[in-house]
């Protein structure tokens, strides 16, 4: 196949637009330890995006199967803990679902314990329990998890420490490049005034759409409470997504 060079120099490809001040977290916030050493020193170099980094390669959409949302049927047993429903809807600036979008998650689980090499909180692991989910957003843009409630933990970040229960949410668009990363918390949790991780988002509006709500109609009577929780990549809006730097 021949490309014509022309056809490709008047390609609109999409560009990153940078999110207004105050709404996503600074790079470097006091009090949140490990961004002293993370936030880099220089200003940040725009890298223009070309036509390899907008058109892959692409998360197929055949890797995501009903089973990898579910995840508290993916080993002999049940899970520990409290039975969760999490879902809501990616939306767009002009709050357009935002379909085919991979969301994938990763949690503590109930003991506040991740199933990871490098987590050493004294809590037990489940061996029911990895902590780790994906699945695409239908034609609604909608995406829903079963899962079970996280556990808080300590973090060591200063004296007496505890994360809030939250889930770590990863979206990503057409291609690897756009990818976004934050988290989600639960309503009346009193350990989000502690954190320095939810309170280096500026703005408290903005803060408060990392928390999900309780719904009632999510809810199944006699087996799960539902969460209903929507991400909205962009505008005034827009979910808090963490910078590259910060991601824990
Ligand atoms: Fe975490």
């Amino acid at each position: 196949m021949t490309v014509n060079p022309l056809a490709l120099s008047e390609l609109a490809l999409p560009s990153y637009r940078r999110p207004p001040p105050g709404v996503h977290p600074p790079l470097d916030v006091p009090g949140y330890r490990a961004t002293l050493l993370r936030a880099p020193k220089q200003p940040p170099v725009l890298l223009p995006h070309g036509l390899t980094e907008v058109t892959g390669p692409l998360p197929g959409g055949e890797r995501a199967v009903a089973a990898d949302a579910d995840l508290t049927a993916r080993h002999a047993g049940e899970p520990l803990g409290e039975r969760i429903i999490v879902t809501g809807r990616v939306l767009d600036s002009d709050g357009r679902p935002v379909p085919g979008a991979l969301v994938e998650i990763w949690q503590a689980n109930a003991a506040g314990r991740y199933a990871h090499a490098i987590h050493d909180h004294a809590a037990p692991l489940d061996p029911n329990f990895d902590g780790a989910g994906r699945c695409l957003t239908d034609a609604e843009g909608r995406y829903r998890f079963v899962t079970i409630k996280p556990g808080a933990y300590p973090w060591g970040n200063h004296r007496n420490a505890w994360r809030p229960a939250h889930i770590h949410f990863s979206l990503f668009g057409r291609a690897f490049t756009q990818r976004l990363v934050t988290q989600m918390y639960f309503p009346g949790d009193p350990l989000s005034a502690y954190d320095p991780i939810f309170n280096s988002v500026p703005d408290p509006k903005a803060r408060e759409r990392l928390v999900c709500r309780l719904d009632m109609s999510i809810t199944q009577p006699g087996w799960a409470l539902g969460y209903d929780w929507d991400i909205v990549l962009r505008g005034r809006e827009a979910t808090v997504f963490e910078p590259p730097e910060q991601r824990r």
